[in-house]
């Protein structure tokens, strides 16, 4: 376990090793499309999936987690990717929270031909709202609590 100040501390070391691992992403079109979508309050999915890479990181080095750091960051951007306006039901079909990760993931594997534990950070990511897609890795166990923490941060700001 690391120390709490491993946590609040950020650095420019930090922000060069996420950016060696997602930069490519982070400024690849099909990703850039979510900033055209808000995910929570005013934040657009585009920044709430780097919060998401930002906090997988943290809780990566804090734990030490032993995460394949590659796979942990590349997940963590693009477990979102749905591409659509989620607060407008013509958008797509089925209740967002149930479906959402199964079309970032089509999204993703046809974007970016992800390997199998990007796939699965996606397709679990929504535990424990899909009960049954428990995560099967330490990769995907972080991006799931990383996206809990994050998204529950934008919901307490948007008020
Ligand atoms: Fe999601
Ligand atoms: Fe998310």
């Amino acid at each position: 376990m690391g120390k709490w100040s491993d946590w609040r501390n950020w650095n420019k070391h930090d922000k060069k090793v996420i950016n060696s691992i997602v930069g490519d992403l982070k400024d690849h079109p099909t990703v850039l499309q979510m900033r055209e979508y808000k995910q929570h309050g005013k934040t657009s999915t585009y920044d709430h999936c780097m919060a998401v890479v930002r906090a997988s990181y943290k809780l990566d080095r804090l734990l030490h987690t032993k995460c394949d750091r590659k796979a942990l960051l590349r997940g963590a951007m693009l477990h979102d990717l749905f591409l659509y306006d989620w607060h407008d039901s013509s958008t797509h079909t089925g209740m967002h929270g149930y479906v959402h990760a199964d079309t970032a993931l089509k999204n993703a594997t046809n974007h970016f031909g992800i390997g199998k534990k990007e796939q699965s950070i996606i397709y679990s990511h929504m535990w424990p709202l899909n009960i049954s897609r428990i995560p099967k890795n330490r990769e995907a166990w972080v991006v799931c609590l990383a996206d809990k923490y994050v998204s529950i941060k934008e919901t307490i700001h948007r008020r």
